[in-house]
């Protein structure tokens, strides 16, 4: 019998099967041969949430969740936040290794030739309300930019891929700001070649009356160390979501929309503003006790705490306390950050959260630094698909060169109705 074998029986009709493992999974299809009968369709495996089931193999990212390792293409990812650009990151996790210095200039030069928006999705975003979530209008206009660029569809030609790989990365920096801006009330900032893409972002975002924007540089800092921290995390539901739309093979554009819709959701990239409303609802530290016992009873979450994969501190989340740090010893201490240390200090002790291993997560405190920057809780989850763009087309891309990669398509337990007649109205 192969060491690399899985035996069952099964119960049902006494029958034995060998099934192979490999890389530590048994493939679902093998299941499909243990049948009760002609008539059966044979064994799946069920799996809500996906919580146990591979879809792909990868080698982009890789995440160790009971160490707390997360590292890109082989480098920890403490490494590149101290040492790579947010592009280099991106060439990094795109193509899988880090770039010459003629590669890195190549792309940067490649990526800022595509900054500019044109003048309809400017006069898209600014059809939406004042108040529209900048999150809907960057899903929207995201989505948008096919119907500019119906050379997009054009997905099984590598060369067309690359160009709105590049396309995408500088656009969605112009759709965030743009998004700011309009929420604000304030006319649109053009790209400024001369910086770097942090630095345009900002420079897109805050420049007001004065000829050249030069960006804070500590603040330009955290924000390239945010990037790369963002740029991937293997199959979340975002990046699932780009696989699953990208696999019926249609454009970038609909599927990085798609895949941003599902970021904004609270449990996932729209964590970051539930933290911020709820530590601005605790409002002081004497007061974290008493939401903590709120938690316990089941009334609410700690937003910003715990992991589907992460059962440890979340390499990430420490990155980021310490440059919180670094960024209110320039905008001046808030009281928000005491209240999130002492969030911290008690519930790392509290039986609740160690018993379930409830850390802190990558959400947790960055939204202390965006509201330092002077930003609305309501753009923090668009700062975070800024530089998730570039881990949503990594996969993008990685799907087309797998072989084994098909249509998406899971199967269900129908537990519905069976065959039903039909009843007119007047008689039901
Ligand atoms: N606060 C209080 N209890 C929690 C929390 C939390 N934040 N997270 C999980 N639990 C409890 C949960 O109630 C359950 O307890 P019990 O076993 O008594 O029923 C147990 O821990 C396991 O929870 P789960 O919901 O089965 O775990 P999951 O792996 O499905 O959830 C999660 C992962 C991220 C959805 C969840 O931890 C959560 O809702 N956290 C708050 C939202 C958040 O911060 N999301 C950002 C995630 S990181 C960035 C990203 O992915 O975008």
């Amino acid at each position: 019998m192969p060491k690399d074998s899985l035996s069952v029986v099964d119960n049902r009709t006494g029958l034995s099967y060998e099934l192979p493992l490999a890389d530590g999974t048994v493939r679902a299809m093998d299941l499909r041969k243990i049948r009760t009968g002609e008539d059966d369709f044979g064994l799946m495996s069920y799996d809500p949430g996906f919580a146990n089931t591979a879809s792909t193999r990868s080698s982009i990212t890789y995440v160790d969740g009971e160490k707390g390792i997360l590292r890109y293409r082989g480098y920890p990812i403490e490494t590149l936040a101290k040492n790579a650009g947010y592009l280099e990151t991106a060439y990094l996790v795109i193509f899988g290794r880090l770039p010459t210095a003629p590669q890195l200039a190549n792309w940067e030069r490649d990526i800022r030739h595509h900054t500019m928006l044109h003048t309809n999705i400017q006069n898209l975003i600014e059809t939406f309300r004042y108040d529209a979530h900048p999150m809907s209008l960057f899903i929207s206009s995201v989505a948008s930019l096919a119907t500019l660029y119906p050379d997009s569809r054009d997905v099984m030609d590598p060369a067309n891929r690359r160009l709105q790989v590049e396309r995408i990365i500088a656009k969605v920096a112009t759709i965030a700001a743009f998004a700011y801006r309009h929420n604000q009330g304030w006319p649109f900032n053009g790209p400024d070649d001369s910086l770097s893409y942090v630095g345009n972002f900002l420079n897109m975002m805050f420049k007001m009356t004065e000829v050249k924007y030069e960006p804070n540089p500590v603040l330009e800092k955290a924000l390239n160390v945010l990037f790369v921290l963002h740029a991937d995390h293997e199959q979340n539901a975002g990046t699932t979501a780009m696989r699953v739309i990208g696999s019926a093979q249609g454009d970038p554009y609909s599927a990085l929309a798609g895949a941003a819709a599902a970021l904004y959701g609270p449990l996932h990239g729209a964590a970051n503003e539930a933290v911020l409303s709820q530590l601005e609802l605790i409002g002081k530290p004497e007061r974290v006790p008493e939401f903590i016992e709120r938690v316990k009873k089941g009334e609410c979450r700690l937003m910003g705490f715990g992991h589907r994969i992460y059962k440890n501190y979340d390499p990430r989340c420490r990155i980021i306390k310490k440059t919180a740090e670094e960024v209110f010893r320039v905008t001046g201490s808030n009281v928000l950050l005491d209240v999130a240390l002492e969030l911290e200090r008690i519930a790392l002790e509290d039986e609740y959260f160690v018993s379930r291993k409830l850390y802190p997560n990558v959400d947790f405190y960055s939204g202390l630094i965006y509201r330092a920057m002077n930003l609305p809780a309501s753009l923090f989850t668009v700062m975070f698909a800024v530089p998730r763009t570039c881990g949503w087309l990594a996969h993008w891309l990685e799907a087309f060169d797998d072989p084994e990669q098909k249509l998406m398509r899971p199967r269900q337990i129908y537990d519905g109705p069976e065959e039903r007649g039909y009843v007119s109205i007047g008689a039901r």
